[in-house]
């Protein structure tokens, strides 16, 4: 049994995985190694990173110098709580950076370990702060029908991807689902159906909303570009939280440090996690606008924000991040993901004549084909999208797509990507051939 075979016996038999199941994948890739946008498996056969594993590996893999600024800090420090009475240098290092690399509104951060972590922590602050303004009634959550927030309960139920949730019910009372900006599908005026959303909850009993400013796993489904500045409106007149969640679309990977700016619109809240570290480790957090933040400084004692979690603001993690902050600025990668973004998105327009191909959309190194039987009546494509990916692995090119679903809200099957933001143009060029060759395959 040679080392593959070994791992792959060892997965059968004890891994659970979040989202294959081992008797479809008798054959799994084991990757062991990578470099830039490029994986390699236990065979020795390279792969281009289509979707920078999951959305996460921002400055691309093997960057020795984030293992040693890992190393370093774990040589001088451990660990350290930041609770009560106690900090670390990284932690409070990187709280400030991010509060100046954010928006200009921002002013404080609570670390967290992963996204759906940093969404139920926003979830917890905006409920958080309505009752520090005496209106404890503010509690529910509305967010969007084909939104990804994570699947944690709470986040789960701000998720609007009905096949994360079907065996988990009953989800978390007081979530609220609306339509997207969705311009390939717009069948209604989306900031009017927030509007009425509000008002049909009541605006008193709304605490916040919370849209990916480019959806992801859901379809990647860039807005239309007066829809954000409309939402800030509607939150504005009602008293409601704009949490954006920058999970993906944070630290570069839209062209912007984060994606808000796009449309000139600041949000009150942004969960951020992913790009922070590159994923070489876990980390993610929240941050808040001033306004918020003193409501937890100013905060009688019976009043006082209690949260927790062992490995908020985990010095290693902490220093990762701001080595991964350096690499951003240094190699000037959000610059670069615009460029790479606009090739990408060139490249991928050219697949139009493929009769599959409904609808393609990007933003910066965020893109998306989505596939349909008949481009006349845009009926989704559903099963395809797999039998694509598996085209593509076998041309050296993995991704991930959006299952697509029929029904109130259909979407088709969308191949999802966002390679490395160090992807070279030769290796955005590869990605179109590969995914035209792997649909053209398919017809
Ligand atoms: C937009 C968005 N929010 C939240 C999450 C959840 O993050 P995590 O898997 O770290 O819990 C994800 C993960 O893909 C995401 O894309």
């Amino acid at each position: 049994m040679d080392g593959r075979d070994e791992v792959v016996a060892l997965d059968r038999e004890h891994l659970i995985h979040p989202q294959h199941f081992t008797a479809d994948h008798t054959d799994p890739l084991v990757f062991v190694e990578g470099r830039g946008a490029v994986l390699r498996d236990a065979d020795g056969r390279e792969f281009l990173d289509g979707l920078a594993c999951l959305w996460n590996v921002n400055v691309g893999h093997g960057r020795a110098e984030l293992a040693e600024a890992a190393a370093e800090q774990m040589r001088q420090l451990a660990y350290a709580t930041a609770y009560v009475g106690f900090t670390n240098p990284p932690a409070a290092r990187l709280a400030r950076r991010l509060v100046q690399l954010s928006y200009p509104n921002m002013s404080a951060v609570y670390f967290t370990t992963s996204g759906a972590e940093s969404n139920e922590s926003a979830f917890k602050i905006a409920r958080y702060f309505w009752r520090r303004q005496g209106k404890p009634g503010k509690v529910k959550i509305i967010s969007r029908v084909h939104a990804y927030h994570g699947v944690t309960l709470a986040a789960l139920s701000a998720t609007g991807i009905p096949a994360f949730q079907r065996m988990f019910t009953p989800l978390v009372p007081e979530f609220v689902h609306v339509p997207p900006s969705y311009p390939y599908r717009q069948t209604e005026d989306p900031v009017e159906a927030l509007e009425r959303a509000i008002l049909r909850e009541g605006p008193d009993t709304v605490a916040a909303f919370i849209a990916e400013p480019v959806i992801g796993s859901g379809g990647l489904i860039p807005p239309a570009p007066d829809y954000f500045p409309r939402v800030r409106e509607v939150c504005d007149r009602y008293d409601v939280l704009l949490i954006a969640d920058e999970i993906i679309t944070g630290f570069g990977r839209t062209g912007k440090w984060f994606a808000l700016d796009h449309w000139g619109v600041r949000p009150d809240l942004v969960a951020f996690a992913k790009g922070v570290t590159s994923a070489y480790l876990p980390l993610g957090g929240v941050l808040v606008s001033r306004q918020i933040h003193d409501a937890i400084l100013d905060a009688p004692a019976a009043e006082r924000f209690m949260h927790a979690a062992t490995y908020s603001a985990h010095p290693t993690c902490c220093a990762v991040a701001l080595r991964n902050l350096d690499i951003l600025e240094r190699e000037g990668l959000v610059e670069r993901a615009a460029r790479m973004g606009e090739r990408l998105l060139a490249g991928l327009q050219t697949l139009r004549d493929l009769p599959v191909v409904g609808d393609v959309r990007g933003l910066g190194l965020m893109c998306g084909v989505e596939l349909v039987e008949d481009r006349t009546t845009k009926a989704p494509a559903l099963g395809l999208g797999a039998r694509v990916l598996a085209e593509a692995k076998k041309r050296g090119l993995v991704t991930r797509i959006r299952v697509g679903q029929a029904g109130e809200h259909p979407i088709g099957d969308t191949v999802l990507l966002a390679p490395p933001l160090v992807v070279t143009e030769d290796q955005v060029d590869r990605i179109v051939a590969i995914l035209r060759d792997s649909i053209a395959a398919c017809l």
